[in-house]
């Protein structure tokens, strides 16, 4: 893990209320799923984001405009601009050699560490994408999201694509598709209906946690989870990716 200043490249809206920040820093190694702390001025907490993607010294994060951090984010920092960030954090996503028909989970903001899953596991297993968004101006990164076998898009209003959730739509296909794991990220409710729909089958499901966080990197335990088996772990160095069974939600 490393503190770097790097410069902004581009920060532009790609959908409604949702911005693609491209920075150049330091090359560094990135597993899909791990993420960085985004300082912004005047704020003394840094923001977790996921990697969407990094090549070479160019790094790209997609975030929804949340609150008072990200809404400066959005709004100040321009190309050119200098830009504190902690990077790469967390364990990330890994597969085991078997694991070949690999489903991908995700809604919300949690769609955007899945952009770099699916990137990079594209090339060597069978990526089936259930993708959720509220609605049709919602949808980005699809360009992305098809590297693939396949993508559902799930739209909350049905105004594009599959009606309903996007485990909702897996559950739909899991027959069909007969997944040897999944990954996953989303809202707590959102895990929580994929880990009771996929209990019991056997399938290992591997979902990337978000909590409130403080350090990002170990130190401040506020973003600590509790597991199944009474101890607990911090989602910032432990995870962000968890197996689902392992942990309460
Ligand atoms: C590992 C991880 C990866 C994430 N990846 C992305 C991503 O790729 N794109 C994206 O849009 N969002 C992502 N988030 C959520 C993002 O961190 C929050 O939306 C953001 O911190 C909100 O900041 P704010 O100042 O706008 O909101 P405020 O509500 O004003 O934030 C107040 C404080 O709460 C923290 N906070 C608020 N919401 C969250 C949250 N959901 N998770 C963690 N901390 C939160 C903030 O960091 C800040 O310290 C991720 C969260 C985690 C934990
Ligand atoms: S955010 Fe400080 S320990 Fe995880």
């Amino acid at each position: 893990m490393r503190e770097v200043t790097a410069t902004v490249l581009e920060n532009v809206r790609i959908a409604e209320g949702v911005y693609s920040l491209t920075f150049a820093a330091e090359e560094l190694p990135v597993n899909a799923g791990q993420f960085c702390m985004v300082g912004v001025n005047g704020f003394p907490l840094r923001r977790p984001i996921a990697i969407c993607k990094s090549e070479g010294e160019r790094y790209t994060v997609c975030y929804r405009v949340q609150g008072a951090g990200t809404k400066r984010l959005s709004q100040t920092y321009k190309p050119g601009e200098a830009l504190s960030v902690l990077l790469p954090l967390g364990n990330g996503f890994s597969l085991e050699e078997g694991q070949r028909r690999v489903a991908v989970v995700g809604g919300g903001v949690g769609v955007f560490p899945l952009v770099a899953a699916i990137r990079q596991f594209a090339e060597e297993k069978q990526i089936y994408a259930y993708m959720g968004f509220r609605s049709r101006s919602s949808v980005c990164m699809e360009y992305d999201l098809r590297r693939g076998e396949k993508l559902v898009l799930a739209t909350d209003d049905g105004s594009v694509g599959y009606h309903g959730t996007a485990v909702q739509a897996f559950m739909e296909d899991i027959e069909k598709v007969q997944p040897d794991a999944v990954l996953a990220c989303g809202p707590t409710p959102m895990l929580r209906a994929l880990k009771s729909a996929t209990e019991g089958r056997g399938i290992p499901v591997y979902a990337s946690l978000e909590e409130r966080m403080g350090c990002g990197v170990g130190a401040c335990l506020v973003c600590v989870c509790e597991k199944k088996d009474g101890t607990h772990a911090r989602v910032c160095k432990d995870g962000p990716v968890f197996e689902l069974g392992e942990v309460k939600l």
